[in-house]
């Protein structure tokens, strides 16, 4: 027997995107639920990113979600680079007045499903067999399987939060336009840890040296996030602490009166880096965002920032549909999505270029040498990094107090902004 339920919005997927749509929804009055293969603990666990940039964190306290953001975020004015034993400071809040905000994706995926759970809305865990039919209607429905027991949502919109390696996004390639993919690997990965160590500095350090990039990053007063540039297909096993802490002894700047301490490493992985843009976003009433529909090499802290984009233009978009049966509105998601998604496309591979090593070819060594020589002695050029680093506006309607009052109406706007690339000053 299968259990039917109704649901203005079904959400795949309780990660970035997914959580945070629902929590945009709920702000202008519309119901959703939140189906997640996993359990609870796992996505919170989940160590991936860290960086928040200025819009995103300004969404969420509109939406009333950063108290403890607001307490535990570390904000940074700046960061690094280094290169040729040297450290070079780029201060975002010179360049662009604004700054960024270092906070653990875990611990923002924690609070939204506090938040959720508290206000008594659902997100379903362990969910299993997801499926999505009636794509083509105005009536689709997902099936879902939780506890032994089979569910069929009908709803009026699907949304496909449900990361890279998701069933949704497939979903809009089976149809009759089919998709198109744009596609690029690296010949390298990025190892990571997390150690129990206290920072030694409150800025993140890139740092492109000969042996490959390092990454000196930081979760909390008292714990250290760490990255080595290593070969794509590297085995963690293969990596002994005492090897990841030499080699970053190595890579990071430690000549330059930097030091950093060691400790008892939590966490450790490797994770392959691609780009990755399918297109389009949307089919019928299926519409993808975040990590669904597009990857970044991690360079730059660009992926979570630009799920919870996408979900921005999305809700406005679902309540334009819902609140003003504006159908046809479902039709501007894909273009009012991809001017940004392009652009963090191009930071991330750029900043990859310039900081990773890819073989011993010392004409491109030069170059990316010359380019890191520009990027930090010229405000320009320094400034250009700065306004991509620390994001584009969301749009000034999102941070309207009426957001909070649950007014359909306070996301007007926002897309406009987003979509012509404003830059919020
Ligand atoms: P996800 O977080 O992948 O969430 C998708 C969810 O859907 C998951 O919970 C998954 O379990 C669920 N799901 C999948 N399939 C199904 C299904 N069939 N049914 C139901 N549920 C399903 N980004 C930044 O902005 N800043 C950074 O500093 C940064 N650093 C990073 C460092 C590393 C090492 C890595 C790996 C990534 C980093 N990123 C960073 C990228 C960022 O983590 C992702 O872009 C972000 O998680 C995307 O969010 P999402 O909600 O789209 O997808
Ligand atoms: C972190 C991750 C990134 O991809 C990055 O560019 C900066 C910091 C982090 O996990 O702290």
């Amino acid at each position: 027997m299968t259990i039917t339920s109704d649901t203005p919005v079904a959400i795949i997927g309780a990660g970035p995107a997914g959580l945070v749509l629902a929590h945009l929804l709920k702000a202008i009055g519309i119901d959703s639920v939140v189906l997640e293969r996993r359990d609870r603990g796992y996505v919170e666990q989940r160590v991936r990113a860290g960086v928040l940039e200025h819009p995103s964190v300004e969404l969420l306290r509109d939406l009333g979600l950063a108290d403890r953001l607001e307490r535990e975020g570390l904000s940074h004015r700046g960061i690094e680079l280094a290169f040729e034993g040297r450290r070079h400071r780029i201060d975002f809040l010179d360049l662009v007045g604004h700054s960024i905000t270092v906070y653990g994706q875990q611990e923002i995926v924690k609070d939204l499903i506090a938040a959720r759970l508290a206000a008594g809305d659902p997100i379903v865990f362990e969910v299993d067999d997801v499926t999505i039919d009636g794509i083509d209607s105005d009536f689709p429905t997902v099936g879902y399987t939780h506890d032994g027991e089979r569910h069929e949502l009908r709803c009026r919109i699907v949304a496909g939060c449900d990361g890279f390696h998701g069933i949704s996004r497939d979903r809009i390639g089976e149809g009759p336009s089919g998709n198109t993919v744009f596609d690029r690997d690296y010949p390298f990965a990025w190892l990571g840890i997390l150690a129990e160590a206290a920072p030694t500095i409150d800025e993140l350090i890139y740092s492109s040296h000969e042996r490959g990039f390092a990454l000196y990053s930081m979760r909390s007063p008292t714990i250290t996030r760490l990255y080595l540039q290593v070969p794509a297909d590297e085995r963690i096993e293969d990596w002994s602490d005492d090897r990841i802490w030499s080699e970053l002894e190595i890579r990071l700047p430690t000549g330059d009166g930097f030091s950093f301490n060691t400790g008892p490493i939590h966490e450790r992985g490797i994770t392959t880096m691609r780009s990755f843009v399918s297109i389009p976003m949307r089919r019928g009433s299926l519409a993808i965002a975040g990590d669904a529909a597009h990857i970044v090499p991690p360079t730059g802290a660009k992926g979570m920032n630009l799920a919870i984009a996408d979900v921005a233009v999305l809700a406005e978009i679902i309540d334009d549909v819902i609140t003003d049966g504006k159908d046809e509105r479902l039709d501007d998601y894909t273009d009012e999505c991809l001017r940004r998604v392009w652009r963090c496309q191009h930071f991330s591979w750029w900043m990859t270029s310039m900081l990773h090593r890819f073989d011993d070819d010392p004409f491109r060594r030069q170059l990316q040498l010359s380019e890191l020589r520009l990027v930090t002695s010229s405000t320009p050029a320094a400034t250009n990094l700065a306004e991509n680093y620390v994001g584009v506006a969301l749009g000034p309607s999102l941070r309207s107090p009426a957001t909070q009052a649950g007014d359909g109406r306070s996301l007007a706007g926002a897309r406009s902004l987003a979509s012509e690339g404003k830059v919020d000053r």
